[in-house]
């Protein structure tokens, strides 16, 4: 029997719910990813407390992401969907690799950069510091050869990498070496408001924000609201036509047809045909995620079983790495234990 690779993945547990960029972006690319490796995908609420979190949101943050993975097409008997927090070795291993990161190093970090500065650098608390050596160990706890991350998150992969030939090099062979696995040119998905910026839950209108718990009006709504360029003509070209390209990449996506198809069916179009289409699109597509998560959602027996099943396994790896890295660093084991 051929092993599958093992790949590992996690999105924070913040907002409202997730939006179309996460879909896109992150979890289609998940769910396709499943159907060859063997998938761990996290909710990482641990990471979720470097920033300041209402406790009562966070836990139904939670709750919410992990219903969307799985209404998104995790399918948990394929992958391994789990909380972070379930699996305490996170925490224990990020502990070790912290003492094996050099301060300018981890202060290096871009994101800990931007983040410090929003929040004035000296209210930034010590675990936005350390985010980057926490999400290093969710990755090396499990060994797997591959983590699929979008660009922003190169950086923190390669401080994982380095981290793990550090510790190899001092301590002996325990840790793969992940790669980071970045989507060629996966569809990038822009605020249809703003569309020269990334679809970001910090945006400052929600009308560009197309969220996963959408009702169907909404979607509509805020689809036939889109911006859309000067002139009339349906063609990409995100240089001159932002807002119409946006549209194109959506519509591509969702209905699985290439930009050049599009362009070619809507060439004797005008914008409004296009946004009625494409709000039908959204709507069939997204509409049933937005159910399934609200049918998981409303039976929290059915999810926390999953889930407990999900954190089950993944411990399973988790805590012998973790034991291995004990042994290594020269702690003393506990008797009986
Ligand atoms: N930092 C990642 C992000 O902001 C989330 C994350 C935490 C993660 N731990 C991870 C991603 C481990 C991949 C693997 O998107």
């Amino acid at each position: 029997m051929v092993v599958a690779e093992r790949v590992l993945s996690g999105m924070q547990p913040t907002g409202d719910s997730l939006h179309l960029g996460n879909y896109v972006g992150a979890l289609l690319n998940w769910v396709r990813m499943q159907e060859q490796h063997d998938a761990y995908f996290m909710i990482v609420d641990l990471h979720a407390i470097t920033m300041p979190q209402d406790p009562a949101a966070l836990r139904e943050a939670t709750r919410r992401t992990a219903a969307q993975y799985i209404a998104g097409g995790i399918d948990p008997d394929r992958s391994t969907p789990f909380v972070q927090s379930h699996v305490p070795e996170h925490a224990q291993l990020a502990w070790v690799l912290m003492t094996q990161t050099g301060m300018g190093e981890a202060a290096r970090m871009t994101q800990f950069k931007d983040k410090s500065a929003k929040e004035g650098s000296e209210h930034a608390g010590v675990g936005l510091f350390t985010y980057p050596i926490l999400q290093a160990a969710d990755i090396l706890l499990y060994q797997p050869y591959g983590v699929p991350v979008g660009e922003d998150q190169k950086q923190h992969i390669e401080l994982t990498r380095d981290l793990a030939q550090r510790f190899n090099h001092r301590f002996g062979e325990t840790f793969r070496i992940p790669k980071p696995l970045i989507p060629e040119q996966g569809a990038r998905i822009y605020d249809l408001q703003d569309p020269t910026a990334k679809m970001s839950k910090s945006a400052s209108s929600p009308n560009g924000v197309l969220l996963l718990t959408d009702t169907d009006k909404k979607i509509a709504k805020k689809i036939k609201s889109a911006v859309t360029d000067d002139g009339a003509e349906i063609r990409y070209d995100p240089a001159v036509k932002p807002g119409i390209s946006s549209l194109l990449s959506i519509y591509s996506v969702l209905g699985g047809k290439s930009i050049p198809e599009l362009e070619a069916e809507y060439a004797d179009k005008m914008y409004g045909h296009l946004k009625v289409d494409l709000a039908e699109l959204a709507v069939a597509t997204l509409g049933p995620v937005r159910d399934r998560t609200a049918e998981l959602l409303n039976d929290p027996g059915e999810l926390d079983t999953l889930l407990a099943k999900g954190a089950a396994k993944a411990r399973e790896t988790a805590s012998s790495t973790l034991a291995e890295v004990y042994q290594k660093v020269g702690f003393l084991p506990a008797a009986g234990g």
